[in-house]
Protein backbone atom coordinates (compact mmCIF):
# COMPACT_ATOMS: atom_id res chain seq x y z
CA UNK A 1 0.00 0.00 0.00
CA UNK A 2 1.42 3.23 -0.57
CA UNK A 3 1.56 5.31 2.66
CA UNK A 4 0.69 9.13 2.70
CA UNK A 5 4.13 9.99 4.36
CA UNK A 6 7.69 8.80 4.53
CA UNK A 7 11.27 9.24 6.25
CA UNK A 8 14.14 10.65 4.43
CA UNK A 9 17.68 12.37 5.31
CA UNK A 10 17.19 16.22 3.54
CA UNK A 11 19.64 18.28 2.82
CA UNK A 12 18.06 22.03 3.28
CA UNK A 13 19.49 25.44 2.54
CA UNK A 14 18.51 28.01 5.76
CA UNK A 15 18.15 31.71 5.12
CA UNK A 16 21.26 32.81 5.49
CA UNK A 17 22.47 30.23 3.18
CA UNK A 18 23.65 27.76 5.92
CA UNK A 19 23.47 23.68 5.02
CA UNK A 20 21.83 22.02 7.18
CA UNK A 21 20.43 18.19 7.27
CA UNK A 22 17.95 16.21 9.66
CA UNK A 23 16.40 12.97 8.94
CA UNK A 24 12.52 14.37 8.26
CA UNK A 25 8.86 13.06 7.69
CA UNK A 26 7.55 14.56 3.80
CA UNK A 27 4.29 13.64 1.98
CA UNK A 28 4.41 11.09 -0.54
CA UNK A 29 3.52 14.07 -3.28
CA UNK A 30 7.01 15.27 -2.52
CA UNK A 31 8.60 12.57 -4.67
CA UNK A 32 9.28 13.69 -7.96
CA UNK A 33 7.09 12.19 -10.95
CA UNK A 34 7.77 9.03 -12.15
CA UNK A 35 6.57 5.27 -13.07
CA UNK A 36 7.87 3.25 -10.68
CA UNK A 37 7.54 3.73 -6.81
CA UNK A 38 10.14 1.86 -4.95
CA UNK A 39 10.18 1.43 -1.41
CA UNK A 40 13.40 1.37 -0.76
CA UNK A 41 15.35 -1.98 1.30
CA UNK A 42 18.62 -0.61 1.15
CA UNK A 43 20.74 3.11 -0.46
CA UNK A 44 24.73 3.47 0.36
CA UNK A 45 26.93 5.95 0.48
CA UNK A 46 29.64 7.03 -2.65
CA UNK A 47 31.55 9.83 -2.85
CA UNK A 48 28.62 12.36 -4.87
CA UNK A 49 26.04 11.47 -1.90
CA UNK A 50 28.89 12.78 0.77
CA UNK A 51 29.18 15.93 -1.78
CA UNK A 52 25.38 16.23 -1.59
CA UNK A 53 24.99 16.11 2.08
CA UNK A 54 27.06 19.05 1.93
CA UNK A 55 25.21 20.79 -0.30
CA UNK A 56 28.04 20.76 -2.67
CA UNK A 57 26.95 23.13 -5.16
CA UNK A 58 28.73 21.09 -8.38
CA UNK A 59 26.03 18.12 -6.93
CA UNK A 60 22.79 19.80 -5.71
CA UNK A 61 21.12 21.92 -7.56
CA UNK A 62 17.90 22.40 -5.73
CA UNK A 63 17.19 22.55 -2.00
CA UNK A 64 15.84 20.64 -0.09
CA UNK A 65 17.52 17.43 -1.27
CA UNK A 66 17.82 14.00 -0.80
CA UNK A 67 20.29 12.34 -1.44
CA UNK A 68 20.98 8.44 -2.33
CA UNK A 69 22.54 8.11 -5.90
CA UNK A 70 21.43 4.41 -5.78
CA UNK A 71 18.57 2.64 -4.03
CA UNK A 72 17.45 -1.14 -4.13
CA UNK A 73 13.82 -2.65 -2.87
CA UNK A 74 10.38 -3.65 -3.68
CA UNK A 75 7.87 -1.89 -6.32
CA UNK A 76 5.03 -1.29 -4.69
CA UNK A 77 3.52 0.61 -7.34
CA UNK A 78 3.69 0.59 -10.92
CA UNK A 79 2.41 2.25 -14.36
CA UNK A 80 5.28 0.62 -16.48
CA UNK A 81 4.49 -2.42 -18.02
CA UNK A 82 8.25 -3.70 -17.39
CA UNK A 83 7.70 -3.97 -13.51
CA UNK A 84 4.89 -5.09 -11.27
CA UNK A 85 3.82 -4.28 -7.67
CA UNK A 86 6.61 -7.32 -5.84
CA UNK A 87 9.42 -6.81 -8.24
CA UNK A 88 12.52 -6.87 -6.55
CA UNK A 89 14.83 -3.85 -8.18
CA UNK A 90 17.69 -1.72 -8.08
CA UNK A 91 18.05 1.92 -9.23
CA UNK A 92 21.08 3.75 -10.14
CA UNK A 93 22.31 6.85 -11.47
CA UNK A 94 20.32 9.14 -14.17
CA UNK A 95 19.43 11.93 -11.98
CA UNK A 96 19.02 9.84 -8.55
CA UNK A 97 20.49 12.17 -5.70
CA UNK A 98 21.59 14.31 -8.00
CA UNK A 99 18.71 16.06 -9.55
CA UNK A 100 16.23 14.39 -7.63
CA UNK A 101 15.52 12.76 -4.79
CA UNK A 102 17.80 10.09 -3.90
CA UNK A 103 17.66 6.46 -2.20
CA UNK A 104 18.48 7.70 1.62
CA UNK A 105 14.71 8.02 2.12
CA UNK A 106 11.80 4.83 2.48
CA UNK A 107 10.97 5.32 -0.43
CA UNK A 108 11.94 6.55 -4.43
CA UNK A 109 9.87 7.43 -7.41
CA UNK A 110 11.67 7.06 -10.60
CA UNK A 111 11.23 6.44 -14.29
CA UNK A 112 10.85 2.82 -15.30
CA UNK A 113 14.10 3.16 -17.49
CA UNK A 114 16.51 3.78 -14.89
CA UNK A 115 15.40 0.95 -12.81
CA UNK A 116 17.05 -2.92 -13.62
CA UNK A 117 15.08 -6.16 -12.33
CA UNK A 118 17.52 -7.44 -9.35
CA UNK A 119 19.69 -10.14 -10.43
CA UNK A 120 18.01 -13.34 -9.15
CA UNK A 121 21.13 -14.67 -7.51
CA UNK A 122 21.33 -11.68 -5.37
CA UNK A 123 19.76 -10.58 -2.31
CA UNK A 124 19.02 -6.74 -1.82
CA UNK A 125 21.59 -5.74 0.60
CA UNK A 126 24.15 -7.56 -1.30
CA UNK A 127 23.13 -5.60 -4.19
CA UNK A 128 24.00 -2.00 -2.17
CA UNK A 129 26.82 -3.32 -0.44
CA UNK A 130 28.18 -3.08 -4.21
CA UNK A 131 26.39 -0.29 -5.10
CA UNK A 132 27.30 1.95 -7.37
CA UNK A 133 30.45 1.96 -6.47
CA UNK A 134 30.48 -2.27 -7.60
CA UNK A 135 28.47 -1.51 -10.48
CA UNK A 136 31.47 1.21 -11.53
CA UNK A 137 33.98 -1.07 -10.54
CA UNK A 138 32.33 -3.75 -12.94
CA UNK A 139 32.62 -1.04 -15.57
CA UNK A 140 36.26 -0.32 -14.81
CA UNK A 141 37.16 -4.44 -15.05
CA UNK A 142 35.24 -4.38 -18.40
CA UNK A 143 36.90 -1.58 -19.51
CA UNK A 144 40.37 -3.43 -19.24
CA UNK A 145 39.35 -6.32 -20.26
CA UNK A 146 37.40 -4.74 -23.82
CA UNK A 147 41.38 -3.47 -24.31
CA UNK A 148 42.56 -6.80 -24.49
CA UNK A 149 44.58 -6.65 -20.78
CA UNK A 150 44.45 -10.29 -19.40
CA UNK A 151 45.86 -11.95 -16.41
CA UNK A 152 49.22 -12.60 -18.56
CA UNK A 153 49.53 -8.74 -19.56
CA UNK A 154 51.39 -8.21 -16.25
CA UNK A 155 50.46 -6.07 -12.98
CA UNK A 156 47.46 -3.74 -12.95
CA UNK A 157 47.03 -0.72 -10.36
CA UNK A 158 44.43 0.20 -8.46
CA UNK A 159 44.34 3.53 -7.06
CA UNK A 160 42.20 4.89 -3.63
CA UNK A 161 42.51 0.82 -3.04
CA UNK A 162 40.79 0.91 0.52
CA UNK A 163 38.13 3.13 -1.05
CA UNK A 164 34.33 2.00 -2.19
CA UNK A 165 35.35 1.64 -6.17
CA UNK A 166 39.21 0.70 -5.52
CA UNK A 167 38.67 -2.28 -2.90
CA UNK A 168 35.50 -3.97 -4.85
CA UNK A 169 37.63 -3.56 -7.97
CA UNK A 170 40.38 -5.78 -6.46
CA UNK A 171 38.16 -8.02 -5.01
CA UNK A 172 37.09 -8.50 -9.00
CA UNK A 173 40.43 -8.47 -10.28
CA UNK A 174 41.80 -10.76 -7.87
CA UNK A 175 38.95 -13.48 -8.43
CA UNK A 176 39.62 -13.09 -12.33
CA UNK A 177 43.46 -14.00 -11.50
CA UNK A 178 44.90 -10.27 -12.09
CA UNK A 179 47.99 -9.39 -10.01
CA UNK A 180 46.63 -6.57 -8.31
CA UNK A 181 48.98 -3.28 -6.76
CA UNK A 182 47.20 -1.20 -4.27
CA UNK A 183 47.80 1.99 -3.87
CA UNK A 184 46.42 3.31 -0.19
CA UNK A 185 47.39 6.44 2.14
CA UNK A 186 46.11 4.15 5.12
CA UNK A 187 49.15 2.41 6.21
CA UNK A 188 47.41 0.29 8.59
CA UNK A 189 45.16 -0.80 6.18
CA UNK A 190 47.93 -2.57 4.09
CA UNK A 191 47.25 -6.56 5.15
CA UNK A 192 42.99 -6.04 4.69
CA UNK A 193 44.26 -4.83 1.01
CA UNK A 194 46.31 -8.19 1.01
CA UNK A 195 43.34 -10.38 2.41
CA UNK A 196 40.81 -8.90 -0.39
CA UNK A 197 43.19 -10.02 -2.82
CA UNK A 198 45.94 -7.23 -3.55
CA UNK A 199 49.34 -9.05 -4.66
CA UNK A 200 51.51 -5.95 -3.54
CA UNK A 201 50.79 -2.64 -1.91
CA UNK A 202 52.10 0.67 -1.99
CA UNK A 203 51.52 3.93 0.03
CA UNK A 204 50.62 6.61 -2.53
CA UNK A 205 54.10 8.31 -2.30
CA UNK A 206 54.41 5.47 -5.71
CA UNK A 207 52.73 7.95 -7.58
CA UNK A 208 54.35 11.14 -6.30
CA UNK A 209 56.34 11.83 -9.16
CA UNK A 210 57.85 15.74 -9.31
CA UNK A 211 60.19 14.98 -11.80
CA UNK A 212 58.30 15.87 -14.86
CA UNK A 213 59.66 13.86 -17.17
CA UNK A 214 56.60 13.14 -19.61
CA UNK A 215 57.57 8.61 -19.62
CA UNK A 216 58.58 7.23 -16.77
CA UNK A 217 59.26 3.50 -17.01
CA UNK A 218 56.73 1.51 -18.06
CA UNK A 219 55.73 -1.19 -14.90
CA UNK A 220 51.78 -1.47 -15.08
CA UNK A 221 50.40 -3.34 -17.92
CA UNK A 222 47.32 -1.34 -17.21
CA UNK A 223 45.21 0.92 -14.03
CA UNK A 224 42.01 1.34 -12.64
CA UNK A 225 42.04 4.92 -11.17
CA UNK A 226 39.45 5.98 -8.49
CA UNK A 227 41.42 9.40 -7.80
CA UNK A 228 42.44 11.43 -10.67
CA UNK A 229 44.63 14.42 -10.94
CA UNK A 230 48.74 14.47 -10.27
CA UNK A 231 48.47 10.43 -9.09
CA UNK A 232 46.55 9.56 -12.36
CA UNK A 233 48.92 11.47 -14.66
CA UNK A 234 52.09 9.52 -12.94
CA UNK A 235 50.30 6.26 -13.65
CA UNK A 236 49.91 6.99 -17.26
CA UNK A 237 53.57 7.39 -17.66
CA UNK A 238 53.96 4.23 -15.89
CA UNK A 239 51.90 2.24 -17.92
CA UNK A 240 53.32 -0.82 -20.22
CA UNK A 241 53.13 -0.66 -24.58
CA UNK A 242 49.06 -0.92 -25.31
CA UNK A 243 48.38 -0.55 -21.42
CA UNK A 244 45.44 0.63 -20.76
CA UNK A 245 43.69 2.88 -17.66
CA UNK A 246 40.52 3.34 -16.68
CA UNK A 247 39.11 6.44 -14.85
CA UNK A 248 36.44 7.55 -12.96
CA UNK A 249 37.57 9.41 -9.90
CA UNK A 250 38.46 13.00 -8.70
CA UNK A 251 39.38 12.83 -5.26
CA UNK A 252 43.18 13.59 -5.64
CA UNK A 253 42.36 16.08 -8.23
CA UNK A 254 40.52 17.36 -11.40
CA UNK A 255 43.91 18.07 -13.31
CA UNK A 256 46.09 16.19 -15.59
CA UNK A 257 49.20 17.59 -15.97
CA UNK A 258 50.63 15.23 -19.21
CA UNK A 259 52.16 15.56 -22.47
CA UNK A 260 50.91 13.12 -25.37
CA UNK A 261 53.79 11.24 -25.11
CA UNK A 262 51.78 8.19 -23.25
CA UNK A 263 49.36 7.87 -26.17
CA UNK A 264 51.51 8.05 -29.03
CA UNK A 265 54.76 6.20 -28.20
CA UNK A 266 53.58 3.62 -25.96
CA UNK A 267 49.99 3.48 -27.57
CA UNK A 268 48.39 3.88 -24.33
CA UNK A 269 44.84 4.31 -23.67
CA UNK A 270 42.85 6.11 -21.15
CA UNK A 271 38.91 5.21 -20.64
CA UNK A 272 36.98 7.21 -18.91
CA UNK A 273 34.03 5.88 -17.10
CA UNK A 274 30.38 6.96 -16.19
CA UNK A 275 28.31 5.06 -13.68
CA UNK A 276 24.94 7.68 -13.87
CA UNK A 277 24.53 7.36 -17.89
CA UNK A 278 25.79 4.17 -18.63
CA UNK A 279 23.51 2.42 -21.34
CA UNK A 280 20.60 -0.23 -19.79
CA UNK A 281 21.98 -2.70 -21.78
CA UNK A 282 25.65 -2.37 -20.45
CA UNK A 283 23.68 -2.16 -16.83
CA UNK A 284 21.74 -5.61 -17.04
CA UNK A 285 24.99 -7.36 -18.11
CA UNK A 286 27.12 -5.07 -15.42
CA UNK A 287 24.53 -6.20 -12.65
CA UNK A 288 24.37 -9.60 -14.02
CA UNK A 289 28.40 -10.18 -13.99
CA UNK A 290 28.28 -8.78 -10.73
CA UNK A 291 25.76 -11.53 -9.12
CA UNK A 292 27.96 -14.47 -11.32
CA UNK A 293 30.80 -15.04 -12.50
CA UNK A 294 32.36 -11.72 -10.78
CA UNK A 295 30.61 -12.35 -7.77
CA UNK A 296 32.82 -11.55 -4.53
CA UNK A 297 33.03 -12.32 -1.31
CA UNK A 298 34.00 -9.47 0.89
CA UNK A 299 34.95 -9.90 4.54
CA UNK A 300 33.10 -9.38 7.40
CA UNK A 301 34.21 -6.14 8.30
CA UNK A 302 33.92 -4.75 4.48
CA UNK A 303 30.95 -2.88 4.73
CA UNK A 304 29.32 -1.69 8.15
CA UNK A 305 25.53 -1.05 7.99
CA UNK A 306 23.91 2.73 9.32
CA UNK A 307 20.08 4.53 9.62
CA UNK A 308 19.50 7.33 8.38
CA UNK A 309 20.53 9.40 11.81
CA UNK A 310 23.69 7.99 11.07
CA UNK A 311 24.76 8.70 7.57
CA UNK A 312 25.74 12.31 8.18
CA UNK A 313 28.41 11.72 10.23
CA UNK A 314 29.82 9.22 8.27
CA UNK A 315 29.50 11.24 5.29
CA UNK A 316 31.70 13.44 6.36
CA UNK A 317 34.29 10.91 7.51
CA UNK A 318 34.32 10.19 3.80
CA UNK A 319 35.21 13.48 2.91
CA UNK A 320 38.23 12.95 4.88
CA UNK A 321 39.33 10.00 3.27
CA UNK A 322 38.35 8.40 6.75
CA UNK A 323 36.41 5.61 5.34
CA UNK A 324 37.39 1.90 4.51
CA UNK A 325 35.44 -0.30 2.16
CA UNK A 326 31.52 0.47 2.01
CA UNK A 327 28.74 1.68 4.18
CA UNK A 328 25.17 0.68 3.35
CA UNK A 329 22.23 2.96 4.08
CA UNK A 330 18.88 0.95 5.68
CA UNK A 331 16.20 3.65 5.96
CA UNK A 332 13.84 1.63 7.73
CA UNK A 333 14.27 0.17 10.80
CA UNK A 334 14.47 -3.95 11.34
N1 LIG B 1 32.60 8.18 -12.87
C1 LIG B 1 31.65 7.61 -12.15
O1 LIG B 1 30.59 7.25 -12.63
C2 LIG B 1 31.92 7.35 -10.70
C3 LIG B 1 31.21 6.37 -9.98
C4 LIG B 1 31.55 6.12 -8.65
C5 LIG B 1 32.56 6.86 -8.05
N2 LIG B 1 33.19 7.82 -8.79
C6 LIG B 1 34.27 8.62 -8.21
O2 LIG B 1 35.34 7.74 -7.88
C7 LIG B 1 36.00 8.25 -6.74
C8 LIG B 1 36.03 7.17 -5.66
O3 LIG B 1 34.71 6.91 -5.24
P1 LIG B 1 34.45 5.99 -3.97
O4 LIG B 1 32.99 5.85 -3.83
O5 LIG B 1 35.31 4.78 -4.07
O6 LIG B 1 35.00 6.97 -2.81
P2 LIG B 1 35.66 6.59 -1.43
O7 LIG B 1 35.04 5.34 -0.89
O8 LIG B 1 35.65 7.82 -0.61
O9 LIG B 1 37.16 6.20 -1.83
C9 LIG B 1 38.09 7.15 -2.25
C10 LIG B 1 39.48 6.68 -1.82
O10 LIG B 1 40.45 7.51 -2.45
C11 LIG B 1 41.58 7.65 -1.60
N3 LIG B 1 41.79 9.10 -1.40
C12 LIG B 1 41.02 9.97 -0.70
N4 LIG B 1 41.52 11.21 -0.77
C13 LIG B 1 42.63 11.13 -1.55
C14 LIG B 1 43.60 12.09 -1.99
N5 LIG B 1 43.51 13.37 -1.68
N6 LIG B 1 44.61 11.63 -2.79
C15 LIG B 1 44.70 10.33 -3.14
N7 LIG B 1 43.81 9.39 -2.74
C16 LIG B 1 42.80 9.79 -1.96
C17 LIG B 1 41.25 6.95 -0.29
O11 LIG B 1 41.75 5.63 -0.41
P3 LIG B 1 43.17 5.20 0.23
O12 LIG B 1 43.18 5.78 1.62
O13 LIG B 1 43.17 3.72 0.20
O14 LIG B 1 44.24 5.83 -0.63
C18 LIG B 1 39.72 6.87 -0.32
O15 LIG B 1 39.26 5.80 0.45
C19 LIG B 1 35.27 9.53 -6.33
O16 LIG B 1 35.91 10.65 -6.94
C20 LIG B 1 33.90 9.33 -6.94
O17 LIG B 1 33.24 10.55 -7.19
C21 LIG B 1 32.88 8.07 -10.07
Amino acid sequence: MVPDSFSCYLVHKTDNDRIESAVAQRPIRDLPPGNVLIQVAYSSLNFKDAMAAQGHPGIVKRFPHVPGIDAAGTVIASESSAFNVGDRVIATGHELGVERWGGWAEYVRVPAAWVVPLPESMALEESMVLGTAGFTAAQTVASLIHHGITPDSGELMVTGATGGVGSIVIQILAKLGYQVVALTGKQHRHQWLKRLGAARVLGRDALADKGGRPLLSAQYAGAIDTVGGKPLATLIKSIKYRGCVACCGVVAGTDLPLTVYPFILRGVTLDGIDSAWCPDYLRVSHWHRLANEWRIQPPQDFAARVSLDEVGKMAERMLAGQITGRIVVRPVGD
